[in-house]
């Protein structure tokens, strides 16, 4: 059996960088002269990036989480490419925010957790962006907000949907009606990001020894995990916990499960198979 191997091997990419480090698959968008904006070209490089992560995770495990960044030191992603958009007819316009849709869809289905480093601008569908990601870092420098409305649009990534679900409806109104630039600590006190760190170099260790930590752990577990808590999150409690119940049962049928009971009672570190 071949060993399976990182979604870009040969892969290039006009806007996105995509390397392996240690566990991580490290994607850096790189278009720094427009603030890494979404043009369509880099959209649809990161869809290129998504299905290669997913094929290559369906045979193993090459990597155990993505980390999702920004280059070029002032921007995580500063929205969508207002340039392009300014020629969109209304058509055109919800097919492309039907595109970033199924982009923030397939990073939630990804088996393994994403960790958005963000360093500088997340505004509009770059705050959204993030907001798909299962953990948000933020250096010191990062600037969150939803400026939609300043030019006459409104969240069109996914914020009025997962905004809500992180910051709770209020904060969530309040970000989108003002458009309102929010600093890392504000963000960290509304739950929008998980931990601030003083700079880029701080912020990219601490993601990486965040994807360390949870390669230490059964992979079958965290993506069933990861699933459970998205299928989870929108339902009244008693559905919520009927998925749960089923997602313990299907962690019993893993050979994960039994490696990590049995090392458990003969105090020993686990080594997990992956299925
Ligand atoms: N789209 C296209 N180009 C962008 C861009 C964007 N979202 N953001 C920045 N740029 C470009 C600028 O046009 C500029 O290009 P030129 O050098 O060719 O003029 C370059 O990036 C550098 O930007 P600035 O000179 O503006 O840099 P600054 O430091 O003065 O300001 C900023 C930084 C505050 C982030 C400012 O660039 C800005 O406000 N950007 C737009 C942010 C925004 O409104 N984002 C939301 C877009 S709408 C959206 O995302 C809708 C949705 O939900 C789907």
């Amino acid at each position: 059996m071949s060993t399976p191997s990182a979604p870009d091997a040969e892969q290039a990419y006009r806007h996105l960088r995509v390397e392996q480090e240690g566990s991580a698959l490290v994607v850096t968008i790189d278009r720094p002269k427009a603030l890494n904006a979404l043009a369509g070209e880099l959209v649809d490089e990161l869809q290129d990036v998504l299905a290669r992560a997913g094929a290559a995770l369906a045979d193993g495990w090459p990597f155990r989480a993505v980390i999702l960044t920004g280059a070029g030191g002032k921007a995580f992603v500063a929205g969508a490419d207002i340039r392009e958009m300014s020629a969109m007819s209304p058509d055109e316009a919800q097919e492309y925010s039907r595109r970033m849709h199924r982009l923030t869809l397939d990073l939630e289905r990804l088996p393994v957790p994403v960790v958005a480093a963000v360093d500088g601008y997340a505004l509009g569908g770059g705050c959204e962006l993030a907001l798909a990601c299962d953990v948000v870092f933020a250096s010191e420098a990062a600037r969150f907000g939803q400026p939609e409305v300043s030019l006459g649009l409104v969240p069109g990534f996914g914020g009025s949907v997962r905004l809500q679900q992180r910051v709770g409806p209020g904060m969530a109104r309040e970000l989108i009606f003002t458009g309102r630039r929010i600093d890392a600590a504000e963000a960290l006190r509304i739950g929008l990001v998980n931990r601030v760190l003083a700079d880029r170099e701080s912020l990219l260790e601490a993601a990486r020894e965040t994807v360390e930590l949870i390669a230490r752990q059964a992979p079958t577990a965290v993506a069933n995990a990861k699933l459970t808590l998205g299928a989870v999150a929108a339902l009244p409690t008693e559905d919520g916990l009927a998925v749960e119940a089923a997602s313990f049962r299907d962690a019993f049928t893993t050979d994960d499960s039994r490696a990590g009971r049995a090392a458990f009672l003969a105090k020993e570190t686990p080594s997990f198979p992956g299925r």
